[in-house]
């Protein structure tokens, strides 16, 4: 299960003055029961479009249906091309399931031309599936670097290049659409309504866990079942309301700006750059009061933010997740007597002793932090956490009274960055 511990963001744990009072609590539950029930019925008229996915057999026979024609061709690598939403997903999942028997995945989500060579030195073309990955089928960065690497297909594989292309995009729309249908590419579509950083469970998610030869379906399982949690109407039962209400009361109350996210288990490192984005593109529309994301990793983190989150300004509230049940893995017992207290523990005690280390020392110097805790790290819960990652978003959206959709903030730069390459400005 998924777990969510808010205790040491409270007032009678830190002081009325940096933690949230009972008061504050019991003020904000019943907006949040409106907004529960808001949501509810949005979902059940069909807005929210994401929320369907979990439940798209359709979608998941396809998914499975490629990762066995992966393993029927003998395919080596595949190259995956997708930025934004439509990368730190599938990086996610990556870092979760790959292990040395799987297929190579090399994530592309760069222009940076010296890794864009190397991509195209050490792949052999021959044997490389390439999946392009743009729900819009118009960013630059992946398109540009799709078409360095059509090219490299082409070359290695001539007229059959083209099997060895798929595409996840709009199903009707957009210039890559468009040029798959020209080409012949397949096509996997992403729903309508499902933009980049809700689309972790389309195909954007769910392909890579299917290459991973993860279980696509307890992926969902997890999802569903914390689905059931998210319309909650009390707080204690909601996992994504008690964190939407933790983070806003945190913030507009008690001025904390910037929500670290801060996972204790590095297969989860980008589950906080995926959070990161998520708040930020949803989120980042107001000038007074929006939550500030800002990725970490423990323990790495405590060796180069940890000093200022203690002794800085008060400006950061702490989210931690942990994995209950770590893989098994030994200090060896022989060692000199000032290292006894680490001989024969596992590698898992070690490190919940940093984390709780960690949690003691803010709530020592009374600065709130907050745990998510999964049992464990597997399809399942991984399922769980975005869905609830998900949700709150969805809830943070009512709060702040912010649309979480759409991210207009972004459009000028790319404008800018169009204008200049089309006016030959570029050195
Ligand atoms: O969340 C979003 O919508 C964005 O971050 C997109 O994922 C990102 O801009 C890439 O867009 P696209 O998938 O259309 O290439």
């Amino acid at each position: 299960m998924l777990h969510v511990d808010i205790t040491a963001t409270l007032a009678r744990v830190l002081t009325p003055s940096v933690g949230i009072s009972e008061q504050e609590l019991l003020g904000l539950r019943t907006s949040m029961k409106r907004f529960i029930g808001d949501w509810s019925d949005e979902c059940s008229q069909g807005h929210h479009a994401w929320t369907q996915d979990i439940r798209n057999e359709r979608m998941l026979r396809s998914v499975k249906e490629i990762a066995k024609r992966v393993k029927k061709e003998r395919i080596q690598t595949v190259v995956w091309v997708g930025i934004g939403g439509s990368g730190l997903g599938p990086k996610v999942i990556q870092e979760v399931f790959e292990t040395p028997d799987t297929v190579e995945f090399m994530l592309v989500d760069t222009i940076d031309p010296a890794i864009l060579q190397l991509t195209l030195d050490v792949v052999d073309w021959k044997q490389t599936l390439v999946v392009v990955v743009s729900k819009s089928g118009e960013t630059l960065e992946t398109m540009s670097a799709f078409f360095l690497f059509w090219d490299a297909l082409k070359q290695a594989r001539g007229s059959k290049a083209a099997e060895r292309v798929i595409v996840l995009t709009d199903a009707e729309k957009g210039y890559l659409h468009d040029l798959s249908v020209r080409q012949g590419f397949e096509i996997l579509p992403i729903p309508r309504d499902v933009g980049g950083r809700y689309s972790i469970f389309s195909p954007v998610g769910l392909l890579p866990l299917a290459l991973f030869d993860g279980n696509v379906d307890a992926f969902t399982e997890g999802a569903a079942d914390m689905e059931v949690f998210c319309h909650h109407e009390k707080l204690e039962d909601n996992p994504a309301a008690l964190l939407a209400a933790t983070q806003f009361l945190l913030d507009t109350k008690k001025g904390y700006l910037i929500r670290v996210i801060m996972p204790y288990s590095q297969r989860l490192q980008s589950v906080a750059r995926w959070n990161q984005q998520l708040i930020a593109e949803s989120l980042g529309k107001n000038e007074v009061h929006n939550p500030f994301p800002v990725a970490a990793i423990g323990t790495q983190d405590q060796h180069s933010l940890l000093q200022q989150w203690m002794q800085g300004p008060r400006k950061s509230w702490h989210l931690f997740i942990r994995e209950v049940e770590k893989h098994r893995l030994f200090v060896p017992t022989e060692l000199d007597a000032e290292w006894g207290h680490i001989a024969g523990k596992s590698f898992g005690q070690l490190l919940d002793a940093c984390l709780d280390g960690t949690a003691q020392g803010l709530t020592a110097a009374k600065r709130p932090h907050a745990t998510i805790s999964l049992t464990r790290l597997d399809e399942y819960h991984l399922g769980q956490l975005f869905y609830c990652f998900l949700a709150e978003v969805i809830l943070l959206g009512k709060l702040y009274r912010i649309d979480p959709y759409g991210q207009p903030g972004v459009e000028l730069s790319k404008k800018f960055a169009k204008d200049l390459l089309s006016r030959g400005l570029d050195a």
